[in-house]
C-alpha cells in the first residue's frame, strides 16, 4: 500500500472520467464472468454500509459483492448512529475509516457525503443522495454495453422527474460514456441549470451530447433507450398528489414505447410503479432489461469499490495488479498515458 496517494470517491458520476468509467465497466464484466475470481477485499477487510433512506437493491448488492470480493459487509444503522444528530458527520467518518476499508452511503442532502468524503481516510461512496445515483448508472451503462454494444453514439431518452437525482446521474453519466441525453419533463421538473452545465461541458469532451426538453416527443425521437423512475422520490413523498398530477403526460407507456428507435430497450432502477411512470407491459414486456439493470447493480459496484481502493494506493501490491491487470487486458487506455 502506498501512503500520500490521495483517496478517490465516487460522490457524482463526474468523479469519473470518461476513461475511468471504461475501465470500471470493463472491471464490472470481468467480475460478472468470474463473480468468485476476484478478492482484493480477502482479509476479511470490512466496508461500511449506512441507509438513511429506504433500500432493497443497493443493501442487497453491496453486501454480496463486498462478501463476493472476499470482504466483510458491515450494515450501521443510520436511526441508531443518528448521524449528524448523535454526532457529526465529520466524527463518524474519523471513526469508520478506522474500523472499514470503504463506506457506503444513502442519504439526503450532498453535502452530507461530501463532509463525510473530505474527513475520510478510505472512499466513500454514494449510494444515492437527494442529488445524484451514480452507482445505479455504472450498472445501468454495464447493462446496455451488454445488450447493445458500445455506448458512445447511444441515444437516450429519460422521460418523468428530470430533476431527480437518476435523471442527473444520467446527464453526467451517460454524457462522460459519450452518449446523447435527453431529458423530457414538466415545466418545474427540469434538469437543474448547474447538472445541465457540467453534463455539456462533459459531453464536449465525449463527443455526446445533452439537452432537456417539455416534449416527451423530442426525446423519443429515435431513442436507442428509454429510461424511467418514479415521479415521487424518497423524501418527496408529501407532494405526491401534486406530481402525480403532472407528470401523466411523460408515462412511459406503449404508445411512447412507440415514438422511440424501433428496437429501442427500457430501464427503470425500480422500485416501479405500474400505471403510473411507466406500463406493466412495457416493465414486464420484451424490451425491458430491468432484471439485468438489478442484477448489475453488485458487478458495478464491486467494480467501483475495487478502482477506488487500487487508484487510493490502498490495496496491497497484488491486488492491485490484478485490478490494473483486467483494466488493461480490456484495453481501455491507462489515464496515466491518456
Ligand atoms: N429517484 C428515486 C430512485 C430510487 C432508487 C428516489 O430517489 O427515490
Amino acid at each position: 500500500m502506498s501512503a500520500g496517494t490521495p483517496v478517490r470517491h465516487l460522490l457524482r458520476d463526474d468523479d469519473l472520467s470518461p476513461v475511468e468509467q471504461a475501465q470500471v465497466l470493463a472491471l464490472a464484466a470481468a467480475y460478472k464472468r468470474e463473480p468468485y475470481a476476484y478478492r482484493p477485499l480477502a482479509g476479511p477487510r470490512t466496508v461500511a454500509m449506512i441507509f438513511d433512506k429506504q433500500t432493497l437493491r443497493t443493501q442487497s448488492s453491496f453486501a454480496a459483492g463486498i462478501a463476493e470480493l472476499g470482504g466483510h459487509p458491515l450494515l450501521v444503522d443510520g436511526a441508531l448512529a443518528g448521524i449528524g444528530v448523535r454526532e457529526s458527520v465529520a466524527d463518524v467518518a474519523r471513526v469508520l475509516d478506522r474500523q472499514a476499508s470503504a463506506v457506503v452511503w444513502r442519504t439526503y442532502e450532498q453535502s452530507r457525503l461530501e463532509e463525510m468524503a473530505a474527513w475520510s481516510r478510505v472512499p466513500v461512496v454514494n449510494a444515492l443522495t437527494d442529488d445524484f445515483h451514480p452507482c445505479q448508472l455504472l450498472a445501468d451503462l454495464q447493462t446496455l454495453a451488454e445488450a447493445r454494444g458500445p455506448l458512445p453514439g447511444m441515444r437516450v431518452a429519460f422521460l418523468g422527474d428530470g430533476a431527480c437525482n437518476v435523471a442527473a446521474s444520467w446527464l453526467l453519466g451517460g454524457a462522460t460514456a459519450g452518449m446523447h441525453v435527453r431529458v423530457a419533463a414538466p415545466d418545474g421538473f427540469l434538469p437543474g441549470e448547474a447538472v445541465l452545465g457540467r453534463a455539456a461541458e462533459i459531453a464536449g469532451t465525449t463527443g455526446g451530447s445533452v439537452a432537456a426538453t417539455t416534449d416527451p416527443a423530442e426525446a423519443l425521437a429515435d431513442a436507442d433507450v428509454v429510461v424511467t423512475d418514479t415521479w415521487v422520490s424518497m423524501g418527496r413523498e408529501e407532494q405526491a398528489e401534486q406530481r402525480t398530477a403532472v407528470f401523466g403526460a411523460y408515462a412511459l407507456d406503449a404508445a411512447a414505447l412507440a415514438q422511440a428507435g424501433p428496437d429501442a430497450h427500457v430501464l427503470h432502477c425500480l422500485p416501479a410503479y405500474r400505471g403510473k411512470e411507466i406500463a406493466a407491459e412495457v416493465i414486464d414486456g420484451p424490451r425491458s432489461l430491468v432484471w439485468d439493470e438489478a442484477e448489475n447493480r453488485r458487478h458495478a459496484q464491486k467494480a467501483v469499490l475495487a478502482f477506488l481502493l487500487a487508484r487510493s494506493g490502498q490495496l496491497p501490491a497484488e491486488e492491485t495488479a490484478a485490478v490494473e491487470d483486467v483494466v488493461a487486458a480490456a484495453g481501455v487506455p491507462d489515464p496515466v498515458g491518456a
